[in-house]
């Protein structure tokens, strides 16, 4: 079978499709026949040799999140069927032709989506109810700013804070952008720049209990100021950078928390216990047609380069995803 690897740690020309052995799974695996994989920014990070996968898996094999058909099940497997359209996260590995997962860490694929729609959805919504809820510990009626709205993760943070009833802010560096993210219940949109702590005030009538952060570096005092006293600020990506500075006085004074998680350095049985809990809380969502995620563009899976490319230039809003079978819609 065809696998997407990075031939050795550099730029998206590293990028090639290998041939590997068909994995054969074990008694609680199934075995699935990829269609579909979503592009994630930790690829980038995977490829240039700046984001190992945990031990055990290949640093070589590129992809987070996957959408296809199971092909075959282990002797145990009790949930799954040969067939059976599902989604989900891997730590790495997800471009290629067939990939062996636990069954309790697949997603059902609602009817009404695409395996290109579903591959799309793994990575930025489970990341999101993971900061929302279990990190940010989001309690009815409280206030929430994703910095930035217009990311995936912030696209689908909006989107289920919204649906929860909490009043929403985000932050994005196009005006036009994120006026579009009304439509997806982003009740106050900030463009980025100075006064951001006046002007969210004013627009959200008070401080938001829950900072949601996918810039990192540089704006941790600011998004501190941000958040009301014994808020959260939930950081979860690291776009801006690495490092940073902190006023402890401040932070104890205010009683303010800094939590953050990673998906991919989860034990297993908690990222099983994560996507079962989305199957009861989200994905009826999803059948619904209630929430979505853009689609960039996609790509053939012999492109892969072109994607990274075009991601690390960040020109537009929405997924990036490879074709893995030519099946896939
Ligand atoms: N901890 C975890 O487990 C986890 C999970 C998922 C993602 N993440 C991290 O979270 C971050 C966001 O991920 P994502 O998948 O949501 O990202 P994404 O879909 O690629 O979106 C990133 C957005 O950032 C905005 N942006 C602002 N300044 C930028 C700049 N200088 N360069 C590039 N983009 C810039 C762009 O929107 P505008 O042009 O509209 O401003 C862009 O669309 C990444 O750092 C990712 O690695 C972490």
């Amino acid at each position: 079978m065809k696998t997407l690897i990075a031939s050795r740690p550099g730029g998206p020309e590293v990028l090639a499709l290998a041939e590997t052995a068909l994995p054969e799974p074990g008694a609680e695996e199934v075995r699935i026949r990829v269609t579909v994989a979503g592009v994630n920014r930790a690829d980038l990070l995977q490829r240039s040799g700046r984001y190992p996968p945990p031990p055990g898996w290949d640093p070589r094999r590129i992809g987070l999140e996957y959408a296809g058909t199971v092909d075959c099940t282990g002797a145990r497997c009790i949930l799954r069927r040969p067939g059976d359209r599902v989604m989900g996260l891997v730590a790495a590995g997800a471009c290629s032709e067939f990939i062996v997962v636990p069954e309790r860490e697949t997603l059902s694929i609602p009817a009404n989506l695409t395996d290109v729609a579903a591959a799309a959805i793994p990575e930025a919504f489970l990341t999101a109810v993971r900061a929302l809820w279990d990190e940010g510990e989001l309690t009815p009626g409280e206030a929430v700013l994703v910095r930035i709205a217009t990311a995936s993760v912030g696209l689908a943070a909006i989107q289920l804070a919204h649906i929860a009833g909490h009043p929403v802010a985000g932050t994005g560096r196009d005006s036009a952008r994120l006026d579009a993210l009304r439509a997806l219940g982003l009740d106050h949109p900030l463009v980025e720049g100075g006064g951001m702590v006046q002007r969210a005030r004013a627009a959200m009538g008070g401080a938001p209990r829950v900072v949601l952060d996918l810039w990192g570096g540089g704006r941790l005092s600011e998004n501190l100021a941000l958040l009301s006293d014994d808020g959260r600020l939930v950081v979860v990506g690291l776009l801006g950078g690495n490092r940073d500075t902190l006023d402890l006085a401040t932070l104890l004074m205010r009683r303010q928390s800094i939590r953050t998680l990673t998906m991919r350095s989860q034990p297993t049985e908690a990222r099983i216990a994560l996507v079962r809990r989305f199957e009861r809380q989200v994905l009826p969502l999803l059948a619904a047609g209630r929430l979505t995620m853009p689609i960039a563009q996609v790509y053939p899976v012999a492109d892969a380069a072109q994607a990274h490319r075009d991601m690390e230039r960040g020109d537009r809003p929405g997924k990036r995803v490879l074709l893995l079978a030519t099946a896939a819609d």
